[in-house]
């Protein structure tokens, strides 16, 4: 296994307090749609408790999975055989060239729609400073965005037992297995495939040509800040005419306000005020369940032979508690897990919490990923 790092460059100090220049958009054609991603006999976990009847028994619910001594409680599986709505956006550039035939199949993280990828402020429309699919298809690869199990228009499916991460790794597997297979129409048969997410490496090796990994650090003790910093707000409490309770369930969970969401996924003074606020307006709720199930998810994908880039936020709470430098040597869990990979890449980007797209320097991030992935002959 080929192995290297690249540490922080010095401080940047003024330079970085300044809102970045304008991003002009590229030339590209975007095509949005539905499409019916079946999965089958995916592993589930019998939630161990009624569903919750309140906030309060939500927050208490926050206690229990952030306890200092916790316990493993016998749990019953079950599987599920279902197919979902899954609403997708596929964008190629007007001027095809090849690198066009890569797609980079682009997986939001909690709290996001698709958008996460496509980010606009309302009073800066031409400016795509926030956009990695215009990043991406600059830089001449296509891109299929999609939205998550759970977040509309895609399948609002039981956030108990359905919405669980193992049924979410399965829906991108699913709905990478109809791109290759040339099942979806909108979108032409891919050469290679890229996927920026977590987690399928080690469930279907063999659908990524090559991996990123933004935001993630293969720890999941840190995570517990990130409970503890939502305390379990029900989502059709805390926005509800986004979220009404006929349609969101008490597993619909969220963060209180906009300063739990930067405390969570920004990182001072390094973005915009007005791209918070559009974040907290725009959130989506995450689930009892996929909380239930995060450690059913292997962090390890020994049986991936492709190229793996993390492109970890320096100032990641989630995943490094606020500091990733030093979780990504060469004996860490992160890069440990892809040992059969040909080649492992760490990176890690200055003056980010664990919303990196949301930041000043964006397209700096974007920058690293497109230099990997051209490197990497894709
Ligand atoms: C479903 O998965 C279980 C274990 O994961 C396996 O034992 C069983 O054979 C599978 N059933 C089908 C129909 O594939
Ligand atoms: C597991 O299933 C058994 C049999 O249905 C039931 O008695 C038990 O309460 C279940 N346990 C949990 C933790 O769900
Ligand atoms: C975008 O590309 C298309 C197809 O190549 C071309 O017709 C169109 O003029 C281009 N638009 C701009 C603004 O460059
Ligand atoms: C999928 O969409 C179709 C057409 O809009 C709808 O009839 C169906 O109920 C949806 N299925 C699921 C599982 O959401
Ligand atoms: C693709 O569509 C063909 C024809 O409908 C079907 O036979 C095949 O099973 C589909 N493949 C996948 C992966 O869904
Ligand atoms: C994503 O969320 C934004 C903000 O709520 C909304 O404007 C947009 O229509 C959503 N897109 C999809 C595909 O759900
Ligand atoms: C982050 O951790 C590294 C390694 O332990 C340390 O050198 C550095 O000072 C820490 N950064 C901050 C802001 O505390
Ligand atoms: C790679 O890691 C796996 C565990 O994920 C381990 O079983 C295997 O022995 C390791 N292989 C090598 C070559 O170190
Ligand atoms: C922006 O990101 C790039 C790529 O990581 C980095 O080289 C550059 O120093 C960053 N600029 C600032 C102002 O943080």
């Amino acid at each position: 296994m080929h192995f290297s790092a690249s540490f922080l460059p010095s401080l940047v100090l003024a330079a970085s307090l300044v809102a970045a220049q304008a991003v002009p958009k590229h030339n590209y054609t975007c095509t949005s749609f539905m499409v019916k991603v079946p999965v089958s006999n995916v592993t589930v976990i019998v939630p161990p408790f009624p569903e919750l009847p309140n906030q309060y028994a939500a927050t208490s619910l926050a206690n229990q999975i952030t306890i200092r001594t916790p316990s493993s409680p016998e749990v019953n599986l079950t599987t599920l055989t279902r197919t979902f709505n899954i609403s997708a956006e596929y964008c190629t550039p007007a001027k095809s060239g090849p690198r066009a035939s890569t797609l980079q199949i682009l997986s939001h993280g909690l709290g996001f729609n698709r958008s996460y990828w496509d980010f606009y402020l309302h009073s800066k429309r031409n400016d795509a400073q926030y956009s990695y699919v215009n990043s991406a298809t600059g830089a001449g690869y296509s891109t299929l965005s999609y939205n998550r199990l759970g977040i509309e228009p895609s399948t609002i499916a039981d956030p108990y037992r359905e919405i669980q991460a193992l049924v979410e790794v399965a829906v991108l597997a699913g709905l990478t297995t109809l791109v290759r297979a040339g099942n979806i129409t909108q979108v032409p048969v891919p050469q290679k495939v890229i996927h920026i997410s977590v987690g399928l490496a080690a469930v279907a090796p063999g659908l990524s040509d090559g991996i990123v990994l933004t935001g993630y650090s293969a720890l999941s003790q840190y995570t517990a800040f990130f409970i503890a910093n939502t305390a379990f707000h029900l989502a059709n409490q805390n926005q509800p005419k986004r979220f009404p309770p006929s349609k969101y369930s008490s597993g619909f969970l969220t963060w209180p306000d906009k300063f739990g969401n930067q405390f969570s996924f920004l990182e001072y003074p390094y973005f915009d005020p007005a791209v918070l606020d559009r974040a907290e307006a725009t959130k989506y709720p995450f689930t009892v369940g996929e909380f239930i199930s995060a450690s059913a998810v292997p962090v390890a994908a020994p049986n991936f032979p492709g190229p793996v880039l993390y492109l970890a936020a320096q100032s990641d709470l989630i995943f490094c508690a606020s500091n990733c430098t030093g979780l990504f040597g060469p004996d860490s869990v992160a890069v440990q897990g892809f040992n059969g990979s040909s080649s492992v890449e760490t990176y890690i980007q200055p003056n980010v919490g664990h919303g990196i797209n949301l930041h000043h320097n964006a397209t700096g991030a974007y920058n690293v990923i497109m230099d990997w992935a051209e490197r990497h002959g894709f």
